[in-house]
C-alpha cells in the first residue's frame, strides 16, 4: 500500500497538534482500564506518541504491541524506543486491513495471540478500510479484551464554525473524517461508554467488544 507517512514522518510529532489530539488519547488509554502486566496492542501506533503512556499504564511486566503499515513511522517509534529505555515494546509492520490473525503468536502471553487491550487513536480514519481492518483487530481479542477507538470528526453544533480548520487538520495523514469508525465498536460492544472532546471534534469510545466467535 501507498505510504503517505513516508516524508513527514520525521516530522509528524511537531505537526500533529498535540494539545488538541493527546486529550483524546488519554481519554482512550483510561477507558481501556490497563492493569500492570497486560498486553495491549496500538493499532495504527505512527511515531509511538501513546507508548510513554501505556507503559506508564502496564508497567515494565507488561507488554505493548505497536502495529503501523508505514515503515518511517516505525523508525521514528523506534527511536522513540530507545528514547524511553523500553525493552517490552514490540513494533510490528503490518497492514490493519490484512494482519494475520496469529501475527502476534509469540508476542503474547506465550502461544496465545490473544491480548488484553487494543488502542487505535487517529488510525482507523486513515485506514482505506476501517470495516476490514475491525475484523482483524477483533480476530486479537478475546471475550474480556477492552478495546478504545478515538477518533475526529467534522465538528457539529456550536462547533461547526470550526469544521473548516477540522476538515484541513484531517487532510495530511489522509483521514477521512466521515468514517466514523467507533460504530463499529458501538456496533460490536453493548458496554461501550462514549464521550467527546473539542466541539465534538474528537470522539472517544472503549468497550468489551463481543468475541469474534460470538458475534
Ligand atoms: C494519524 S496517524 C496516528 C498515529 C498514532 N496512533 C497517534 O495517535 O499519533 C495514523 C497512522 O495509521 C497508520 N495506518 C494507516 N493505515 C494503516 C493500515 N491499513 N495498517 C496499519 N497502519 C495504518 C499510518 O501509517 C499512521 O502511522
Amino acid at each position: 500500500m501507498t505510504d503517505r507517512y513516508h516524508s513527514f514522518a520525521p516530522l509528524y510529532d511537531a505537526l500533529a497538534c498535540e494539545p488538541v489530539s493527546r486529550p483524546g488519547c488519554l481519554a482512550g488509554i483510561a477507558g481501556l482500564r490497563l492493569r500492570p502486566g497486560q498486553a495491549v496492542v496500538d493499532a495504527g501506533c505512527g511515531t509511538g506518541l501513546n507508548f510513554a503512556w501505556l507503559e506508564a499504564a502496564v508497567g515494565p511486566g507488561g507488554r505493548i504491541i505497536g502495529i503501523d503499515a508505514s515503515a518511517a513511522m516505525l523508525d521514528q517509534a523506534r527511536k522513540r524506543l530507545r528514547r524511553g529505555g523500553w525493552s517490552n515494546i514490540d513494533l510490528v509492520r503490518a497492514d490493519l486491513t490484512a494482519i494475520a490473525p496469529d501475527a502476534l503468536a509469540g508476542r503474547v502471553h506465550g502461544a496465545a495471540p490473544v491480548v488484553d487491550a487494543v488502542l487505535a487513536t487517529y488510525s482507523l480514519s486513515v485506514t482505506r478500510d476501517p470495516a476490514a481492518a475491525w475484523e482483524r483487530i477483533m480476530a486479537l481479542c478475546g471475550p474480556r479484551t477492552r478495546v478504545a477507538v478515538v477518533d475526529m470528526q467534522v465538528p457539529t453544533g456550536a462547533a461547526a464554525a470550526l469544521a473548516p480548520a477540522a476538515a484541513l487538520a484531517c487532510r495530511p495523514g489522509g483521514s477521512d473524517p466521515s468514517a466514523h469508525p467507533w460504530t463499529l465498536l458501538e456496533h460490536d460492544a453493548p458496554d461501550t461508554e462514549a464521550s467527546s472532546l473539542r466541539g465534538g471534534h474528537i470522539q472517544i469510545r472503549a468497550g468489551t467488544p463481543r468475541s469474534a466467535a460470538s458475534r
